[in-house]
């Protein structure tokens, strides 16, 4: 099992260019199944979900591989799809296979996938998705674990989602593309990973009205064409990068980002006395003064994005004050707590509410990753403590950020990843 070791080592400074992102590469590689053709995408992050990504697309009978001679890019051609069913073991592995379902129900007529489980942070339910996929017209049944999902060919109904979500948008989104007639989604998630997967689809043919908007309309078109696409710059890498170096009072600047995407992130550093510069695709930060204490609530986009949560009650840890910190998106997002305890933090939890009290410094210590962003909020807190922390089970970490320790030491971080 590989850990990480941290050895806290003063400010980190220097440039640092993200990764594409992953959640929306996660996304635009099921909506590659929709295309009558080859899709291409270009600045894709080498993660084991990408990986998985591509044996579930395999699985389905489609061609896909990482270009040979583009170390970022891969390619999926769908054509060759003749079982729509995307196994458990596969699906267990990565909860964002769900998002093959609605574009296989709207390609081939049917689809069976098997039912996402929960995950640490929640029990992640995808009864939206599927209220979703029965207005367009499909019959769906759960049966032994497996969503069951057909339709002769969908057609285009109203649906208004219960809540904000990511996933169920782009799903049910994806399956209107192909439905017969028009199809308006009410209450829509609006964050960039949808607006990106909309505009894509666009581009593949499909008429999509009220982008960036909680409500879309959608004209079924009769088939979409395969695209190339350049995936844009991981919004919360790039999060995550600029907190490391405001925990070790240093100065990073993110490349390869639009900061009109991080809005919320930039604002909540900027309240904790963070000095931000603002490029056309580029984010520095820096702080000279004290780090202020900070109230925060987790919402869907445009609001405080869950996935920085951990990492920015990493930052707290060390404020000088009082935080609060409420994660109102997942019931249980606060595993990193009792490990940031074990570095010496003063937190306390309440329901869904953390009261960070900063404290002078931090010491290293083991601690154990739990899930993406506690692991991503553990290393921020390590970079900032005195002396060595060991990271255990980082296989989570390897999820969702590319090489984190080539970058972390390319801003002169003392890291090293121990088998
Ligand atoms: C996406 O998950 C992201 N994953 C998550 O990132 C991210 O945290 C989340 O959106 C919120 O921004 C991918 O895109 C692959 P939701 P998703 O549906 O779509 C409830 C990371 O670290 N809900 O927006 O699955 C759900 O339980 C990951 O990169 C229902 O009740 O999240 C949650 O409480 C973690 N019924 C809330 O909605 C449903 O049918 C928001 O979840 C669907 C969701």
């Amino acid at each position: 099992m590989d850990r990480i070791v941290v050895s806290g080592n003063g400010p980190l400074r220097g440039d640092v260019t993200v990764s594409g992102s992953k959640n929306a590469t996660l996304a635009l590689m099921a909506a590659a199944l929709l295309g009558e053709g080859r899709t291409r995408l270009e600045n894709v992050p080498r993660l084991r979900d990408v990986d998985t990504m591509l044996e579930i697309l395999r699985a389905l009978g489609a061609e896909a591989d990482w270009d040979p001679d583009c170390q970022d890019s891969l390619w999926i051609d769908p054509e060759g799809v003749h079982s729509p069913e995307a196994p458990y073991e596969l699906v267990r592995k990565m909860r964002a296979s769900f998002l093959v379902l609605g574009p296989l129900l709207a390609r081939f007529g049917r689809a069976r996938v098997s039912e996402p489980g929960g995950c640490a942070i929640g029990v992640r339910p995808v009864d939206q998705h599927l209220k979703g996929f029965q207005a367009l017209g499909a019959k769906v049944r759960l049966e032994r674990g497996y969503v069951e999902a057909s339709a002769v060919r969908l057609r285009g109904g109203s649906v208004a989602f219960d809540l904000s979500t990511v996933n169920g948008t782009q799903n049910v989104m994806m399956a209107a593309c192909l439905a017969e007639g028009e199809t308006v989604l009410e209450n829509c998630a609006r964050e960039p990973e949808v607006v990106e997967l909309a505009h894509v689809l666009q581009r593949m043919g499909a008429e999509i009205h009220g982008v960036g908007s909680d409500r879309l309309s959608i004209q079924g078109v009769s088939g979409l064409r395969g695209v190339s696409h350049r995936v844009s710059g991981d919004r919360i890498e790039a999060g995550t990068m600029l907190i490391a170096g405001l925990a070790t009072r240093g100065l990073v600047r993110v490349l390869g980002v639009d900061p009109a995407v991080m809005d919320s992130t930039l604002q909540k550093l900027r309240e904790c006395g963070a000095e931000i510069e603002v490029g056309v695709d580029s984010v520095q930060a820096g702080i000279r003064g004290p780090l202020r204490p900070v109230r925060v609530a987790t919402a869907p986009f445009p609001g405080f994005p869950t996935d920085m949560q951990a990492q920015l009650m990493a930052l707290l840890c060390l404020a000088e004050g009082a935080s609060v910190v409420s994660e109102r998106v997942f019931e249980n997002r606060f595993m990193h707590v009792p490990e940031l305890k074990r570095l010496g933090a003063d937190i306390a939890l309440s329901d869904r509410t953390a009261h960070v009290t900063g404290v002078r410094g931090l010491s290293g210590a083991q601690v154990m990753a739990t899930d993406l962003r506690a692991s991503a909020g553990l290393i921020v807190a390590a970079l900032a403590a005195e002396g060595d922390t060991t990271v255990n089970r980082v296989y989570h970490i390897d999820r969702g950020y590319e090489r984190i320790e080539q970058k972390l030491r390319g801003l002169g971080a003392e890291i090293r990843r121990e088998a």
